[in-house]
């Protein structure tokens, strides 16, 4: 079996070995003040929580191999977690909650930047102990790879105090939520350091993180003190009136080229960076579904959270005709995968993946 080296600095290099998530004894997790914050308040998931009924579960699982299988035949090496018992409660000395969510997807735990996979620290109770789905891979891949850094940011405590008690109503009305999103006022407080690891999206020596429910500004302060090499820059978006993980609103696709959802327009002064290096960001195309699956957290905008193999080839969900049509007009070449009947495990190719190996090293884009 071939040694792993991690290695990634981008989201487009090309991609060597992957992180495919399981979709195993995946949870709905109780209600908890960020997971409320989140939920739509039309969505089907409102005051539903318990362990995930089987078929669905099977079914995940079955899109989730065939992907593995698909990248595998590609020449990309895959590895999958080990999933814990998510029907455990997570207990600490400061917060209880009845079950645990899952090992999807991956994305949102684990931040890879160079040789180091970095485990993020959540923001939700339910996901508390997510990293422990990894363990036995990272700890794989920290004896094969002399120079991996294995490293974890530190845990928070997720007591009352990290809630804006303002956001624990189902009744707050999307015009209050985009005001409150225009105004940076999120249901996460800045009393402790916060972040998913799917609000940071890596351009060399550049990490544009999203601050919204999931990831705070103290959250963003640790990655740019932990990350001294990197510039490392705070992006929001008002018109997410749910502000959770930048990979359905902003997508690069290669060096100079980015989508952005164009209900979730990237404010004018953080757009300069981009445009003073010639950067050019383009409009996704719309979603082919009018609205998500059943029980699904995420957006219909999943259609634009897609995994780059390289820059010249991209995997697209395969229901998803416009945006392959929209990656076809742009030069790449796409790689329809049938993922939909996974989404309500957390999200779509790009979130049920995190990189390990890309070729390539750190480059400076925005000099
Ligand atoms: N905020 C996102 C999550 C995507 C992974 C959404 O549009 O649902």
């Amino acid at each position: 079996m071939q040694k792993t080296t991690v290695n990634s600095w981008n989201e487009w290099d090309p991609l060597k070995h992957v992180i495919v998530g399981r979709a195993d004894d995946c949870h709905i997790p109780p209600a908890e003040p960020a997971l409320d914050a989140k939920v739509p308040e039309d969505s089907d998931m409102r005051g539903q929580w318990g362990r995930r009924p089987q078929d669905t579960i099977d079914e995940a699982n079955e899109l989730l191999d065939a992907f593995a299988a698909q990248l595998t035949k590609r020449g990309i090496r895959v590895d999958r977690p080990t999933p814990i018992n998510h029907a455990l409660p997570a207990t600490t000395p400061d917060f209880h909650t009845d079950s645990q969510f899952g090992c999807m997807p991956p994305r949102d735990v684990l931040l890879t930047v160079g040789s180091e996979i970095l485990e993020a620290t959540m923001s939700y109770r339910c996901r508390w102990f997510e990293y422990l789905n990894y363990r036995p891979l990272l700890q794989q891949y920290w004896e094969e790879d002399p120079n991996f850094r294995h490293e974890a940011a530190p845990k928070p405590r997720l007591t009352d105090a990290d809630y804006h008690p303002d956001y624990l109503s189902d009744k707050i009305g999307t015009e209050k939520r985009l005001q409150w999103a225009a105004e940076k006022f999120f249901v996460t407080t800045e009393e402790e350091p916060l972040f998913d690891a799917a609000d940071v999206l890596r351009f060399g020596r550049d990490l544009v993180v999203q601050h919204g429910f999931t990831t705070n500004l103290k959250g963003i302060e640790w990655l740019r003190r932990h990350f001294p090499d990197h510039r490392v820059h705070a992006v929001n978006f008002p018109g997410d009136p749910y502000p959770i993980h930048i990979d359905a609103t902003f997508t690069p696709l290669r060096p100079g080229l980015i989508l952005n959802n164009p209900g979730r327009r990237l404010p004018d002064d953080q757009r300069k960076m981009f445009e003073a290096n010639g950067w050019e960001i383009k409009d996704a195309a719309q979603p082919a579904h009018n609205t998500p699956p059943p029980l699904c957290y995420s957006s219909t905008w999943l259609s634009m959270n897609v995994l780059v193999l390289d820059p010249k080839t991209v995997c697209v969900e395969a229901s998803e005709v416009y945006q392959m049509e929209q990656m076809d007009r742009l030069g790449l070449e796409v790689v329809p995968v049938n993922l939909r009947g996974a989404y309500a495990f957390g999200g779509g190719l790009h979130c049920c993946t995190a990189d390990v190996y890309r070729e390539g090293s750190c480059e400076d884009y925005f000099p």
